[in-house]
This record gives C-alpha cells, structure tokens and sequence, in this order.
C-alpha cells in the first residue's frame, strides 16, 4: 500500500495557493484585442479541433513568448533550468534520463513526459490534479526538485529585461506578471502537435506505403491484445488513470496523493504512445529500459495488486508478435515534429 511519507493534501496545499492566484488574474480589458498574427495551429487529419481557452487565442507573438520562456533558465532559481532542460524537442519534449533533475541536480521522483499534443490533454501530471496548461506552470515554479523558485522572484527578473517587456507587450498589452508568464507557456505548449509520423500518414492519409507489413499486422495485434482499451484514439490514450500493476507495493501511490482513495493506489494517466520509440525510460519512475521491458511486463500479466485494472491479463504471443508491435509503435515516431525549427529556440537545446 502507500508508503508512509505519501501524503494526499500537502501536495495539493502546496499549489493550491498559487492556483487560485493564477485563475483570479483577469485581462485588464474585458476582451483582448487580438493581433493581426493568428498562430495558424495545422490540425492533422484525424485529430479534433485543440480547445483554446478564451482571452488565451494563439498568437505569433503569445507563442514566440511562450516558446523564448520555456528555453530560458531565467525561470529556475539558480538560473541553470528551462523547461526545456527536461522536455527536450528532439525527444518528443521528453527527457532520456530516469528521473530528471532540476535547480542543483536534485534528483525528481518522476520521469519526465512528451508534452506531445499536451493541448489536448483534460487534465495534467500524472495523477491528474491540474486543470489546465497554464496552471501547470506553477508546478515546475514551485517544485523544490525543479525551479525551486517562486512567481514573484521571476516577474523581478523579467521585468528588468527590455526584451521580455517590449514581447510580453506585443503578446499581451502589458507588461511580464503571472498572467503573462503562465498564459504565453499555455500558448506555446499548444502548438506542439505531433500529427505526421509514418502511422498517420499510413491511417488517417491514405499513404498505403508510408508504413511496413509489419507495422500493419503490429496494429491487428495491438488491437487484439487489448491495449487499445486504454491507449486508444487518433493520441493512443484515453486519458483514464490506470494501474497496470506494475508493483505489489507502489512506492509512488499515483492518483491516490490526489484522492486519497484506497482504489487510487498505483493509479496513473494513460500516457500517449506517440513518439515512444524514442521516449525511454518508460512509465511514471522510468523503471522499464526499453520497448522489449515493457512488453514483457504486459505479456506478464503484471502484479496481482488489488487495483490492477482487468484488462491486463497474461499474454501470449504468437511467433512474430511482439517484432509486429514494436514495428508499430517505431511507425509512431514523428521526425517532422522532432526537428520542427518552430519547436526549438535559437540556442539549440
Ligand atoms: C526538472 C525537470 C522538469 C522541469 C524543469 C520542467 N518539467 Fe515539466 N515535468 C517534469 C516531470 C518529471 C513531470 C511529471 C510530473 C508528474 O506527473 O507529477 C512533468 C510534467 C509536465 C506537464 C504535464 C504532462 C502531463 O502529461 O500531464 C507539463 C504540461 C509540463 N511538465 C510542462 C512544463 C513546463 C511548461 C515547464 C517550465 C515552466 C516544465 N514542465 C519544467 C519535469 C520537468
Ligand atoms: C488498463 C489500461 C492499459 C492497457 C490495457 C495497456 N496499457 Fe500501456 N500503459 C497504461 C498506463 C496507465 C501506463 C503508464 C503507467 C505508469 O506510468 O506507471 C502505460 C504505459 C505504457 C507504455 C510506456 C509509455 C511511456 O511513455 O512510459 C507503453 C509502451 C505501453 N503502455 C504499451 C502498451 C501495450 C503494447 C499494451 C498492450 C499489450 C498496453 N500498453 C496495454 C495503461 C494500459
């Protein structure tokens, strides 16, 4: 069961405060005035329209904010860590390493997600506790593991740069304060939309060549085994908090630092499998190396914890299988979205 350090409120205390500071700031003006540079977000075949939140439209200048924001390490406390440092472009705006350290090289508890078509999500980390992209911001701030830092130190800091002030008044019509800050990373997350990989080309393009034969039967048997169930729709999830059973005794309890709720335990979002070729380490510790570790572990069956949901069962494959399903899962790989110049700013990260 939930190891004693784990408690549900003091998580939920700790952003709280600065949540509700974020969802009272209000534009000065009733309506924003948009600018003429509409950010035109290209919805691929198969997708549905992004929700945009209202007074948050997509602008060229919200989203060159947004994006000059997430690479710049001004954030963090000691000035070392962007957003960037642990949501690389070239890995999908994932990290490679288990857990991803932040101001200091603290060590997290967590391994860093794709924020691929994070746009779309409902609802964001991994327990699901935070509503929208822009609160989202105040996690990273805050987090001791992470920027260590607080709102107010960086509007300080923002505020004695010219080139913060003069964007951040193209963006938003006034000058960098919370609002601007949490909005502009909303807006620039939202344009990260990985839609051309060859499985998309092959399924919702009408491309019959974009993928292999094998990739092809690797979808029948992805089908077949149930993983559709949870990993399903045009970002093969359905944003349901699952336990796969991956421990009998989760040292991180999930959803449950949400609820509270016994049944929560082990519980965590279904993740996309978009781009997860090149997304190791897997699930929420980053505990499975590779795709073969977390085929094995589905073909396993997983623990018999008390929550584990009952659509992983034991699986057998047929010769040929699994080569089948990892050539489907490759055929997810985006290069398009991985080395998009939009995505990565000047400095190269
Ligand atoms: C030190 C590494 C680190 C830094 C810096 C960092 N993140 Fe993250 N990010 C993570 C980890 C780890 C998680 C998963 C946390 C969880 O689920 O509790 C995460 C989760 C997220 C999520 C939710 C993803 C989902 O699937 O629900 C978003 C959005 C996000 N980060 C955006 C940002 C933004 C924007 C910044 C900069 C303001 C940032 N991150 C800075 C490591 C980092
Ligand atoms: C009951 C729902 C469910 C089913 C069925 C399921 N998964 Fe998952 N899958 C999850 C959840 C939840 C996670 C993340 C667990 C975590 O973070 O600890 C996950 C993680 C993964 C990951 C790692 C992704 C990452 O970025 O960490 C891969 C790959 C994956 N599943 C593939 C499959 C395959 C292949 C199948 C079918 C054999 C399958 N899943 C069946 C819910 C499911």
């Amino acid at each position: 069961m939930a190891s004693r350090s784990w408690r549900p409120i003091p998580f939920l205390l700790l952003i709280s405060g600065v949540l509700m500071l974020i969802a009272s700031c209000r534009p000065d003006q009733d309506e924003l005035e948009v600018s003429e540079g509409m950010y035109p977000l290209t919805i691929p075949p198969g997708f549905p329209d992004m929700p945009i939140p209202a007074g948050n439209e997509l602008t060229y200048e919200r989203v060159a904010l947004g994006r000059k924001l997430f690479f710049d390490p001004i954030l963090s406390a000691d000035s070392t860590v962007s957003c960037g440092s642990c949501h690389r472009p070239h890995l999908a705006f994932a990290d490679d390493r288990v857990v991803s350290t932040g101001v200091a090289d603290r060590p997290g508890f967590r391994n860093a997600p794709s924020l691929a078509n994070i746009g779309y999500h409902p609802y964001f980390l991994r327990e699901g506790g935070v509503p929208t992209l822009e609160q989202q911001v105040a996690v990273p701030v805050q987090e001791y593991h992470e920027f260590d830092t607080s709102f107010p130190e960086i509007i300080e800091r923002l505020l004695t740069r010219p080139d913060y002030i003069e964007a951040s008044q193209q963006a938003y019509g006034r000058d960098p304060d919370v609002f601007v800050v949490t909005r502009a990373l909303g807006a620039f997350q939202r344009t990260l939309i990985s839609g051309s990989s060859p499985w998309d080309r092959f399924y919702y393009q009408g491309d019959l060549l974009a993928v292999s034969q094998k990739a092809i039967q690797g979808w029948q048997v992805f089908c077949e085994k149930g993983c559709t169930h949870c990993h399903s729709g045009f970002d093969f999830t359905d944003y349901s908090f699952q336990n796969i059973g991956l421990y009998l005794d989760y040292p991180d309890p999930g959803r449950w630092r949400l609820t509270g709720l016994d049944a929560d335990i082990g519980r965590f979002k279904v993740p996309s499998l978009r781009n997860v070729d090149i997304t190791a380490p897997y699930m929420h510790d980053g505990s499975l190396t590779s795709l073969d570790e977390v085929l094995d572990h589905f073909a396993s069956g997983g623990q018999a914890h008390p929550n584990r949901s009952p659509q992983v069962v034991p699986i057998t494959w047929m010769p040929g299988e699994r080569e089948a399903i990892k050539a489907f899962l490759r055929s997810l790989t985006d290069d398009a979205f991985l080395t998009n110049p939009d995505f990565i700013d000047g400095n190269g990260l």
